[in-house]
């Protein structure tokens, strides 16, 4: 059983959007997937009450609850990914999720503020020994100077996803409808970019440490 965790310490990067649309994205691909929200702002929990499609299991659990829920899971022997999001900001409870994690993965703007603002977050990351990675989200679709600097600044600090996933509409409505964007619009730009940034983080998984 794989963890995924959706970090940063920047609020309104996009970790719950995506994790949300990862959880299907995963799911579609053969995963079986539980979806775990750790923030007390409870957006990926809201998601998985607003949606009606089967096949994701979507629930809170306290960060000092988490390594133990993750105990069961295993111990249940069904679960092939957790997705696990957590809050806009860094402390010993969030350090606590974090531990467990197989691959962080840390939603970008591209600007120089979340560039900026995502050091914090990758020292903590280093120090609790977690691979991670960026993925630059809330891209401009059709100007890609920013992206390109953005993408620049972060090399030099980790892996990037060589895929990164536009300002779309889509990301908006899944979120209102409870749905993944693959699932929303499966042939849709948003679809394309979350399926290709799946199967990169499949591929970081098999090599990530247990
Ligand atoms: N690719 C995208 N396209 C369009 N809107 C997006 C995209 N990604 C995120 N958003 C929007 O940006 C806002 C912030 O996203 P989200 O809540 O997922 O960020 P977050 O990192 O989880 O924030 P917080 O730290 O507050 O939990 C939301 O309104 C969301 O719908
Ligand atoms: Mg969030």
């Amino acid at each position: 059983m794989r963890v995924l965790a959706l970090t940063t310490q920047k609020g309104g990067s996009g970790k719950s959007t995506l994790a949300a649309s990862l959880a299907v994205a995963a799911m579609q691909d053969g995963e079986t997937v539980v979806a775990l929200d750790t923030d007390q702002q409870a957006s990926l929990l809201g998601w998985g009450r607003r949606r009606e499609a089967n096949g994701l299991d979507v629930q809170r659990v306290e960060p000092s609850a988490f390594a133990g829920t993750l105990k069961q899971l295993r111990g249940a022997g069904q679960v092939s990914l957790v997705i696990v999001d957590t809050p806009g900001r860094f402390g010993p409870d969030v350090a606590l999720v974090l531990r467990e994690a197989s691959l962080c993965l840390l939603p970008v703007k591209p600007s120089i503020l979340d560039v900026e603002a995502a050091r914090p977050t990758v020292e903590q990351l280093r120090l609790l020994g977690r691979q991670f990675a960026f993925v630059l989200n809330q891209c401009n679709a059709t100007t890609q100077a920013r992206t390109l600097d953005a993408a620049t600044a972060l090399v030099s600090t980790g892996a990037l996803a060589p895929s990164m996933v536009a300002t779309r509409s889509d990301f908006l409505d899944s979120m209102t409808t409870g749905l993944g964007v693959t699932e929303l619009a499966p042939k849709g730009k948003a679809a394309v970019e979350v399926r290709l940034l799946w199967q990169w983080i499949k591929a970081q998984l098999a090599g990530a440490k247990a």
